[in-house]
């Protein structure tokens, strides 16, 4: 098997440390990468992952047999498409199904058209409506543009001025949706398909605001954790029977079935689990957290998506629990400087903690430099999460940069009493 991974963060760093430790891996290659995955893989710099056509002649170039898509811009470019016409087998959705994550108009359409439990939402492309309808709205709503924004494109406010101004600034370019606010805790479910079958993965939860007790701007994730201590089994039952089943076979009926990953970002609200949104892919930093768990050679779980033959085949998962924390660039989520040295260059035990790298290069000297703005997620794995915890904030001391920050409090709100544990 040789395998091109696409995207450069943190995620692809997991993607590809689980590939370096499969059994039927012969090449592993990453584009564009970063100089984490370079320890690992021959990294393509010069191939833009959202250019189907560079994807194309890479895979040519290096008889790459399978491609595993990590982010959502080169599934909403139409890359697995174009394989799938060069006979390429890759991890990820057609343009078609990638639209669930791509639209919220779409998204929001098909959880209605097969009765999914979501919050109430209208669509807006007039200014005039959109600002009527705001003005006489009572208490929090949320905001949401319609096209992919990288978490940047959702606004929870009830603040007029600043919904209008959000909004207004949206319908400039493109429509939003505006949906009722919804309260409880948030959980991301990933289910692993292979377009007929389906197995879901441990629950994972993560932290989008930039600031400590979830406060501040939201990010792309600051931090996540898996599996998330008081999501039973009695309650993964409740969301699969109302929102996982019904979606499936939804995309059955709509042909939209694809090999790959589906996330499925749920509210747990006092009136059961709602859906906020999917992903036709692994989150980030969930990735992060999860990928560690699984036990299974990741080459066979490739098999078992593009064979169709997940039906008999189930992931060792591990019964550990894994805690990440991202450490950003200063100035995060706003504008940061980026080809800062990170000195030293991390390393980690492996067995209870990983450190993987987002968007870092690597110069002529084999400095290490951050390129992004969210720039290592340092994993701890332990028996539980508190332990993870405890892992993850060690790992963290290793990475150093200027203006390196992180949030303190990862996992903190679901630990009910630290000492019990
Ligand atoms: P989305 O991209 O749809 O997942 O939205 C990003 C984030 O906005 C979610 O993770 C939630 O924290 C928040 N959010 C989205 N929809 C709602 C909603 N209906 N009610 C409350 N919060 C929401
Ligand atoms: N962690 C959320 C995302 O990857 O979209």
């Amino acid at each position: 098997m040789k395998v091109l991974i696409l995207g450069s963060g943190a995620r692809e760093h997991a993607i590809t440390w689980k590939y370096s430790k499969s059994r039927r891996i012969s090449g592993l290659y990453i584009a564009p990468g970063n100089a984490g995955t370079g320890e690992l893989g021959l990294n393509l710099p010069e191939v833009n992952p959202e250019d189907p056509a560079q994807v194309i002649e890479a895979c040519k170039e290096y008889e790459i047999t399978h491609v595993f898509v990590g982010p959502e811009a080169p599934l909403m470019a139409g890359v697995v498409d174009e394989l799938s016409k060069a006979g390429i087998p890759a991890v990820g959705p057609h343009k078609a199904a990638a639209m669930l994550e791509g639209s919220k108009i779409f998204s929001k359409e098909f959880m209605k058209r097969h009765s999914i439990p979501t919050a109430d939402a209208r669509e807006f492309t007039e200014k005039a409506d959109f600002e009527t309808y705001i003005k006489n709205k009572e208490g929090s709503v949320v905001i949401k543009q319609d096209g992919l924004a990288a978490g940047k494109g959702v606004l929870v406010s009830d603040n007029k001025e600043e919904l209008l101004n959000f909004g207004n600034d949206i319908l400039k370019s493109e429509k939003l949706i505006v949906e009722q606010c919804l309260t409880g805790y948030e959980i991301s479910i990933f289910a692993l398909t292979d377009g007929k079958n389906y197995k879901l993965l441990p629950v994972c939860a993560d932290f989008k605001r930039a600031k400590e007790g979830d406060n501040g701007p939201n990010t792309g994730g600051m931090g996540a954790i898996c599996p998330v201590p008081y999501v039973n089994s009695s309650i993964i039952s409740e969301i699969e029977e109302k929102i996982i089943v019904p979606t499936f076979k939804g995309m059955s009926q709509e042909n939209l079935n694809y090999a790959g990953v589906l996330y499925f970002g749920l509210m747990m609200t006092e009136e059961g689990p709602m859906l906020l949104e999917y992903n036709v892919r692994f989150g980030d930093p969930e990735a992060q957290v999860l990928i560690p768990l699984i036990d299974s050679d990741l080459g066979n779980i490739t098999d078992a998506l593009i064979n169709q033959t997940l039906d008999e085949y189930n992931p060792r998962i591990s019964n550990n629990a894994a805690l990440g924390v991202v450490v950003a660039s200063g100035g995060y989520p706003g504008s940061y400087e980026t080809g800062k040295q990170v000195k030293p260059i991390p390393v980690y035990p492996e067995k209870d903690a990983l450190i993987f790298h987002a968007s870092t290069t690597e110069d002529e000297s084999g400095h290490v430099l951050t390129g992004g703005g969210r720039c290592f997620t340092c994993v701890g794995i332990g028996a539980n999460i508190l332990k993870a915890n405890a892992r993850a904030y060690e790992a963290v001391k290793t990475v150093k940069f200027e203006g390196a920050w992180c949030r303190t409090d990862i996992g903190k709100k679901f630990f009910a009493n630290e000492k019990t544990i």
